[in-house]
């Protein structure tokens, strides 16, 4: 297993030279490589080196027609890719096909009786739905036969959903998609206002919601959330038509918010006059769009992702295959929220293209315990497991030894969503997969619509904390501000971007081009009007190091880049040196205005069960990144607090910390999973500063601005 990484001490070497401002400086040391089980290759869909090479640079694009093939086409494209409005690339050009039908209607003959869809509910007592390809057909069906009566939904209109995790959430997408009407979904856990005006930005008249979900044992009052919604639509000129709200339990309305007549209306009423119809699927060209994600950038109005029909289904589907390894016989569990990307590509599109069964849980990671996870994946058979560090970190902090318990076998786990620690890493690989799953750590963002690095997991090594080289037909490269390329091995860390343009590729932000070319491509393009994607790499924003052997090391944001007296250093090298702490369960790094260096860090730590905060922590913390970083980096505060203030995603919400740590205005908190916790941080944190002698400094509206928006970008 520990083979040395090459070019380590080389590396560590470099990185203590002095880094220019144009550079963000990496302390990371080389991690070891870890193999997957020996029969694992045997099995897996990619495990021919020849892959690795159809996929090389000389036979870009013509390498993505293997993922192409994957799907079933009304007609074939008469063009892989168009170039011709760079950067605005077009996929497949000429080709028909329906996404619902490659999701559910070609699996009919073969597995219709096989389960697509399992949903767990929160309530541990509550009875598991199993729906088969042909049932999710029929509910498919069913309530495309619906928005097409009666709310007269067509081809082109967007259609908001505002759906936690109920299995009517990919029914209601894929009977979109099945009509080539364009869904937004709304993250469950996000307020009515932020749905709203994400409707005003898709003009959006139709909202789909639910009555109440299950959460930490509670159900959860959601509906409530539309009135709002309805609100902030209207202010942006919006008058919603239709509230058609999904019932939890069905014939029981449970909810404060009153049914409006004439625009708010039951799904399971109305869906007793669509019993048994059956709605042709739209032939839709390639190029159409099949969905809008929202994220929200730095600053001002939510950026809509839009993703096209045939790019973005041929490429999750294509990444599905080869980095989960998805087989159709695997029970697959994707642990994310539909509401975000990773559910959209990997837990609806990517896995039912391939007729596999797809794994759906209600509610939180630690309800009742944190056993529970483990006890599902026992209990279904789970072998494909997905998840986000925050959810790891999460599962070992309250349950470190539980998984031992139960007795389920995982051949894969995947990793998405922010870097994760190398220890966190080691112990997801050893307790979770018992020392016997191959890991995927995959790196990629919303507006990219499938992984980006990643190893494949058959026939490249695994490397703690390293996301892995580019995936299949991905070309990364690592600029500095000046649009030097930084080499791998060279120890120093720049903007990661891509250099070719790939199928599941966001096709614009919906409503505002200018911004999609500014913010992603701009950077580095030295010609508009060039029509070759060699002069348009893609700048993710994200800051990483590439090491020797081509791993590349994601440091995060590069807005989340803390400058002391001149050094940028990652938030997440800080960050991992406190986890290496073993009392340390999570840690936040945020940048504190000084006169004197600029920015000096602090740090904030929440700990293990079973441990108190002591001073001897907080020095061991200190220590810790004095040893891994050096006295740069040396943190003028160790915080340790009950918890973290983190958004219902589980991104620790930094902004909300630094705010306190600069004595600035906190902002709105009510977005947070935990807003309660933040009055209690700041109490502790301020007195404690205020008595040591610390005097607020009176910030500038640019530092103001900064720490607002610190850690923002998601
Ligand atoms: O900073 C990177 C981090 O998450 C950002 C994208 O967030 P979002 O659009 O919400 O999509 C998350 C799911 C794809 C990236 O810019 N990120 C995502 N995956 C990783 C990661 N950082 C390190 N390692 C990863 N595997």
């Amino acid at each position: 297993m520990a083979e040395t990484t090459e070019g380590a001490a080389q590396a560590q070497e470099i990185a203590e030279e002095e880094v220019s401002e144009a550079q963000i400086a990496v302390h990371w040391r080389e991690e070891e490589y870890y193999q997957p089980p020996e029969k694992f290759p045997a099995q897996a869909n990619a495990s021919d080196p020849a892959i690795l090479e159809r996929f090389s640079e000389e036979h870009f694009p013509e390498c993505f027609v293997e993922y192409a093939e994957m799907l079933e086409w009304d007609k074939k494209w008469d063009t892989i890719l168009d170039t011709s409005n760079a950067p605005f690339w077009k996929w497949w050009i000429g080709g028909r096909l329906n996404a619902c039908v490659n999701c559910v209607d070609r699996h009919l003959e073969a597995r219709g009786e096989k389960n697509a869809l399992i949903w767990v509910p929160e309530p541990e007592d509550a009875e598991i739905q199993e729906i088969t390809y042909a049932e999710l057909h029929r509910r498919v069906n069913e309530f495309a036969a619906l928005l097409r009566d009666f709310v007269g939904a067509k081809v082109g209109d967007r259609v908001t959903f505002h759906l936690p995790m109920v299995p009517e959430l990919p029914v209601s997408m894929l009977a979109c998609a099945r009509m080539g009407v364009i869904h937004s979904e709304v993250f469950g856990g996000f307020s009515g206002t932020a749905c709203g005006q994400r409707m005003g930005d898709a003009e959006s008249k139709i909202l789909v919601t639910v009555d109440a979900y299950y959460r930490n044992g509670e159900l959860i009052d959601h509906k409530i959330k539309a009135d709002d919604a309805i609100e902030a639509a209207r202010k942006d000129g919006i008058e919603v038509e239709k509230v058609l709200v999904w019932r939890r339990i069905p014939g029981e309305y449970h909810s404060q918010s009153e049914m409006v007549e004439g625009r708010d209306f039951f799904i399971d009423e109305l869906l007793e006059q669509y019993r048994g119809q059956e709605v042709e699927p739209e032939s839709m060209p390639a190029e159409a769009p099949l969905f809008l994600m929202y994220t929200s950038g730095t600053t001002g109005r939510p950026k809509g992702c839009q993703h096209s029909t045939g790019g973005y289904l041929s490429y999750v589907t294509g990444t599905s295959k080869y980095y989960q390894d998805i087989h159709p016989d695997d029970t697959y569990w994707c642990f994310a929220d539909i509401g975000w990307i990773t559910g959209h590509s990997y837990i609806v599109y990517g896995p039912l293209s391939l007729g596999t069964t797809s794994v759906m849980y209600e509610g939180v990671p630690t309800y009742p315990d944190a056993g529970r996870p483990w006890r599902i994946a026992e209990k279904l058979g789970v072998n494909i497991f997905h998840t986000a560090p925050t959810t790891i970190r999460m599962l070992r902090k309250l349950g470190p030894n539980e998984p031992e318990k139960y007795n389920y076998h995982f051949k894969t786990m995947t990793t998405v969503g922010e870097p994760i620690e190398p220890d966190v890493w080691r112990w997801y690989h050893e307790f979770v997969g018992k020392g016997q799953a191959a890991i995927t750590d995959t790196w990629w963002q919303t507006e990219n619509g499938g992984f980006l690095g990643s190893t494949l997991p058959g026939l490249q090594p695994m490397k703690p904390g390293s996301c892995g080289p580019g995936v299949l037909g991905i070309y990364p490269v690592i600029f500095d501000e000046n649009g030097d390329e930084i080499p791998g091995g060279s120890g120093k860390a720049g903007n990661m971007c891509i250099r070719n343009p790939w199928p599941g590729i966001f096709q614009t932000i919906w409503g505002q081009p200018e911004r999609f070319v500014e913010t992603y491509y701009a950077k580095y393009n030295n010609n508009p009007d060039s029509q070759d994607w060699r002069d348009w790499p893609y700048f993710s924003g994200d800051g990483a190091v590439q090491a020797a052997d081509g791993y590349f090391r994601i440091l995060g944001r590069v807005d989340d880049v803390i400058n002391v007296a001149g050094h940028r250093l990652g938030t997440k090298e800080i960050e991992s040196a406190a986890i290496e702490v073993e009392e340390v369960a999570e840690a936040a790094a945020v940048p504190v205005v000084d006169e004197v260096r600029g920015k000096i860090v602090e740090v904030y730590v929440a700990l293990k069960p079973g441990h108190e905060p002591s001073k001897e922590i907080e020095q061991k913390v200190s220590a810790q990144i004095n040893k891994d970083i050096g006295p740069i980096a040396r943190p003028k505060n160790v915080w340790i607090v009950a918890d973290m203030p983190k958004t219902r995603s589980g991104k620790i919400m930094r902004r909300v910390i630094a705010a306190v740590s600069n004595f600035a205005d906190v902002g709105d908190v009510t977005t947070l999973a935990n807003p309660e916790i933040v009055d209690g941080i700041r109490q502790h944190v301020q007195s404690e500063k205020l008595s040591k002698g610390e005097v607020p400094k009176e910030l500038t509206e640019k530092e103001k601005a900064e720490i607002a928006s610190y850690g923002q970008a998601e």
